[in-house]
């Protein structure tokens, strides 16, 4: 019988981060307030994921989409990711993290793109938690970017039509060789997906909560993660019987 118990902790939470600019708004503060804050609820989050046990922790800080923002936002969020980068790798390399980003980096201007090559290089062999920073991501982008590969490798005659499935895709992802998301936690109270992991959660467990991103801490993470561990997964089967 296949075994849909759970694990005592979500092998790869996946995080929509939401609610900065609300947060701040409720405050009478600029919008770049709530982001600053939102740093402080992520670093509390990857301490608290890693000493939970989580294998891997996915989290959505720019999407393809957050292009259409304000100017002056958009280079905002660009500046608080390379601070990010800077004050921060070191101290997650330390603590044995695995950086890995998803996401489109064409595009992206050639020293960003190096802080990122430069930090998953650094922290290529850690054995700890691995985090994984979805920046200029998109779900669709990525799959469309994935068939292009399939579709290149059918020209090249390296893989016959007939050969193409499930996991020639998963394996042309940016996720490939990391198991999807069991849990997907999304902050500020909207209960969309908004262009994140759309492969990857094809069975992934939804946890909406109302709280905004700069709220976020370690009890609402574990309150999550008990919902999680209070739901029944099925993948289509039927109810685990117990023996
Ligand atoms: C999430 O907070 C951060 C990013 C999308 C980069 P928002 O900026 O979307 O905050 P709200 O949803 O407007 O409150
Ligand atoms: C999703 O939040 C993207 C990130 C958290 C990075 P958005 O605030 O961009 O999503 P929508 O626009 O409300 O769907
Ligand atoms: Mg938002």
């Amino acid at each position: 019988m296949a075994n849909t118990s759970h694990p005592i902790v979500p092998r790869h939470i996946a995080i929509i981060m939401d609610g900065n600019g609300r947060w701040a708004a409720d405050r009478g503060l600029p919008r770049s307030a709530g982001h600053k804050q939102g740093i402080e609820a992520l670093r509390r989050t990857v301490k608290t994921a890693g000493d939970l046990g989580v294998e891997v922790l996915t989290i959505y800080s720019f999407s393809t989409e957050n292009w259409k923002r304000p100017k002056t936002e958009v280079v905002f969020l660009l500046d608080l990711f390379r601070r990010f980068m800077r004050q921060d790798v070191a101290e997650l390399h330390a603590s044995g993290v695995k950086i890995k980003m998803i996401g489109e980096r064409q595009g992206l201007e050639k020293p960003l793109v190096k802080m990122i090559d430069d930090a998953e290089k650094l922290t290529v062999n850690n054995t700890g938690m691995i985090l994984i920073v979805a920046f200029n991501y998109g779900g669709r982008q990525e799959l469309a970017k994935a068939m292009r590969h399939v579709a290149e490798d059918v020209v090249k005659g390296r893989l016959a039509l007939d050969d193409i499935s499930q996991d020639c895709l998963a394996a042309r992802l940016d996720t490939s060789g990391y198991p999807d998301p069991d849990l997907m936690i999304r902050t500020g109270g909207e209960m969309r997906i908004s262009n994140f992991l759309l492969w990857q959660s094809a069975y992934t467990e939804f946890v909406f909560m109302q709280e905004y991103w700069p709220d976020f801490d370690g009890v609402l993470l574990q309150k999550a993660i008990t919902t999680f561990q209070n739901r029944e997964r099925r993948f289509g089967g039927l109810k685990v019987q117990s023996a």
